[in-house]
């Protein structure tokens, strides 16, 4: 039997990078899933029918995070695309926004939207979902490698990630006792539309690639498959945790041959 045969999944900004390898993994180990998407419908029809042609089950949800009344509209239409068989059991809170602003460039306004889309909204849906959620369920976040390293351009970035990531321990407190468990994955540079403008320089890959024990840019599956770990009966022992997806990115300089 497949390890997500008669479960169901969210998994929030599920039309396009990251969070779709994630629907379309989910969905092959069984689980019924609902796509999340913001602006992007096509991007989330695509998820829904490549899951859908593979032999899946899944549905798409719209929500505009960081604008008023978005968690309620996420989930009048997903209890309404569960339908009957309403219970969660596996959330991946994994939309989210970047910058590319530094310490003096910053504005507030700025600071206001990363931390509604990337922490708030995240929160509210964890809120929102806890009832719904069976026992042994599984809440995914999908934080950044940015909380630990210095990453100069994206001073807020780093902030909403670090802060997303500190919710981990206290909602795994929170909902240990009906089994359920809730980690960050954070992963590293991986290839998506997100970093598409700076991946297209030869020297800032170049230079990602070099600080990766394994040497090269990660890829939407890389985080995927440790996700899916996370979200199947594997996993039941780890909660309130951080799992690097980064290739072991910035782990130290390389040594020379001794
Ligand atoms: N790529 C990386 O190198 C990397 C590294 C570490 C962590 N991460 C994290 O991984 C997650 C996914 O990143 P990605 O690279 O796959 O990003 P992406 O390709 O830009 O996709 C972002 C996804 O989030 C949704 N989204 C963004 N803003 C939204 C909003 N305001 N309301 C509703 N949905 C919204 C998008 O929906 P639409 O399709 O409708 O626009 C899309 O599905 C993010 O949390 C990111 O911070 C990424």
């Amino acid at each position: 039997m497949s390890a997500l045969q008669n479960k169901t999944a969210l998994v929030t900004g599920g039309s396009r990078g990251i969070g779709r390898a994630i629907a379309q993994r989910l969905a092959a180990d069984g689980a019924r899933v609902a796509v999340h998407y913001g602006p992007d419908e096509a991007a989330a029809k695509e998820t829904v029918s490549r899951i859908e042609s593979a032999g899946g089950r899944a549905f798409a949800v719209q929500a505009s995070f960081g604008t008023a009344g978005a968690v309620d509209r996420l989930f009048e239409q997903l209890e309404a695309g569960l339908g009957d068989s309403v219970g969660l059991d596996v959330l991946v809170n994994n939309a989210g926004i970047a910058s590319t602003h530094g310490v003096h460039e910053v504005t507030e306004a700025e600071l206001t939207r990363l931390l509604a889309v990337n922490v708030t909204t995240p929160l509210l849906v964890v809120q929102r979902a806890a009832p719904l959620l069976r026992d042994g369920g599984r809440i995914i976040n999908i934080g950044s490698v940015a909380s630990r390293m210095a990453v100069p351009l994206q001073i807020g970035y780093t902030a909403s990630k670090a802060a997303l990531e500190s919710l981990a321990p206290t909602l795994a407190l929170d909902l240990g006792r009906r089994g359920i468990t809730v980690n960050t994955v954070a992963p590293g540079v991986i290839r998506t539309d997100m970093t598409q403008h700076f991946l297209a320089v030869p020297e800032l890959a170049a230079g990602i690639e070099s600080v990766s024990c394994l040497g090269r840019i990660g890829e939407v599956d890389d985080v995927a498959d440790i996700v899916a770990f996370l979200a199947g009966p594997q996993s039941r022992w780890i909660t309130g945790q951080t799992l690097d997806a980064s290739g072991g990115t910035w782990l130290g300089p390389l040594q020379p041959a001794l």
